[in-house]
Formats: structure tokens, C-alpha cells, sequence
């Protein structure tokens, strides 16, 4: 495992009372700790309510759309969310899928997708991916902090291409439990030159329902944000549904 852990940073586990354990990172520096876990694209897509596929099939469907390239932000150890995806979808040519994580296990599935690198600071070019998403990490990446939360926002806009789509599930630290903040977020979308919409989590059913229960007592107000870099298609906004009412600003 240790191969796997970047520089800086210990690999701990934890057993719980149930004798259940928990891998994490933890940066000497700052002290933060990441728990490493991995989620399939089933799970990221329940919890997006399906948009990651639907918009990747709008932009395989649609003129306008090349060499599309998608990226899950933080996509866990072993890159399952990505590694799901691109067997999805492998019979398309034009299609990359990454996952960029500090941590990578290179002999899972996942392997042939990931980049190693820290969210805010992507060694990913400008302006070359057209989905990103990103699950249960940003909270981790800003540890609470809303400036480290812009510099990931901004870090991912500049990789998104025009157009290009961002789901981001809810940022639960509790520093920025109040989010979204239209002036804030005003302020964001000028500098970055996107758009925000926000959605209420919605679609859940089986299993799900007893967690997302669980995590509505502690989160009442859970919600992802969506950020879009201008110029927005407004066409697939409403694929999405979104539209004006699920703006933030
Ligand atoms: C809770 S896991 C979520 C993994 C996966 N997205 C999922 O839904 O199962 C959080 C992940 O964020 C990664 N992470 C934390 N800080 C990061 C950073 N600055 N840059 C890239 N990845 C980071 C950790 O290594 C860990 O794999």
C-alpha cells in the first residue's frame, strides 16, 4: 500500500468498534486526514440523480462534442467511479476518463485512468475537460476552509473546457454549511467566468434511503452544486432540468 501514498503523507488504519476497518491519508504538515474509499459509478450516479451519464450521453449524442474527455476530482485509491464509467462507455473512441486522487493503487481496474495529483494544483491542462465530478472529496480537499474551496473551484474551472460541466456533491465541512451564498457565489462566477445551479439531493431508493436518511439528520439542507463554464448550452441545461430556478446568483 505505502508505494500507493504520495510523499508527505502516513497511511493509517482504523478499526471500529465492529471490527470494521477504515483506511486513511494523513499530511504531517497540516495534519488532515482523508479516509480512502471507493465508490462505483452506480453509487455516483444515484447520488448525482443519473446527471454525469446523462450529460455524457447528451455530448456523445450532440454536434459539437470532441475527443470528450471526463473527470472524476478525487476519484478514490483504486478509481472505481472512472474505471465503471469508462467500461460503460467503451465502444465509443472519442471518450477518455481520469481520475485524479493523491492516492492511486495502479493494479486495480481503475489502473489505466489515473493521475496522481493534488485537486488544487491538477497537472492537467486548460481548458480539456468536459464533465468533471467529484464525490465526497472536495469537503475533504478544503477541510472546512472556504479559500481553499475557491482555489479548487477556480483549479477545476480553468481544467473545464467552454462549456464544460462540474458536479459537485455537497461541501458538508461545517464552515461552509451555509452554501451556498449567492454573494459569494456572484462573486465566483464573474471571476471564473461560470455559472452556478445548485439541486437538492432527490433520487434515492433501497438501501440508499436508510443512508441518505441518515445523512439528511445530520445534513437537512444537503445539496450539490453544478458549475458551468461559460458559454453555457443552455439545451443541455434543460436536459438537466436545471434552468433558471435552480440558479444560485
Ligand atoms: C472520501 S474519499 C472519496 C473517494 C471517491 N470519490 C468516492 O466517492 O468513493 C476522498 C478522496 O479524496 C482524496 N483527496 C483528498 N485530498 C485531495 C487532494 N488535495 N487532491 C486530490 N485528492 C484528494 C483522498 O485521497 C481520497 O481518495
Amino acid at each position: 500500500m505505502s508505494e500507493f501514498i504520495p510523499k508527505g503523507y502516513d497511511h493509517i488504519t482504523t478499526e471500529s468498534e465492529d471490527g470494521e476497518n477504515s483506511e486513511y491519508i494523513l499530511n504531517r504538515e497540516s495534519g488532515h486526514h482523508f479516509i480512502i474509499t471507493n465508490r462505483s459509478f452506480q453509487t455516483v450516479d444515484h447520488r448525482f440523480s443519473n446527471f454525469p451519464s446523462k450529460t455524457l450521453d447528451y455530448m456523445l449524442k450532440e454536434d459539437g462534442y470532441d475527443d470528450i474527455a471526463v473527470l472524476d476530482i478525487g476519484g478514490g485509491i483504486e478509481a472505481r467511479a472512472s474505471g465503471d464509467i469508462a467500461e460503460q462507455y467503451k465502444n465509443y473512441d472519442d471518450l477518455a476518463i481520469y481520475s485524479l486522487d493523491l492516492t492511486a493503487n495502479p493494479n486495480t481496474r481503475g489502473g489505466r485512468h489515473q493521475i496522481v495529483g493534488d485537486a488544487l494544483e491538477m497537472p492537467i491542462k486548460s481548458n480539456s475537460i468536459d464533465i468533471a465530478l467529484s464525490t465526497m472529496s472536495v469537503s475533504e480537499v478544503v477541510s472546512g476552509d472556504p479559500e481553499l474551496l475557491k482555489k479548487a473551484l477556480l483549479e477545476t474551472a480553468r481544467v473545464l473546457k467552454p462549456g464544460g460541466v462540474f458536479f459537485l456533491d455537497k461541501v458538508y465541512s461545517k464552515q461552509l454549511e451555509q452554501l451556498p451564498d449567492p454573494d459569494q457565489f456572484a462573486h465566483f462566477e464573474e471571476e471564473m467566468e461560470v455559472v452556478f445551479y445548485t439541486k437538492e439531493f432527490g433520487f434515492f431508493y433501497g438501501l440508499y434511503e436508510t443512508l441518505i436518511q441518515k445523512l439528511n439528520n445530520t445534513y437537512p439542507d444537503w445539496k450539490f452544486l453544478i458549475m458551468v463554464k461559460k458559454p453555457v448550452n443552455e439545451d443541455l441545461i434543460k436536459e438537466l432540468a436545471l434552468q433558471g430556478k435552480n440558479k444560485i446568483v
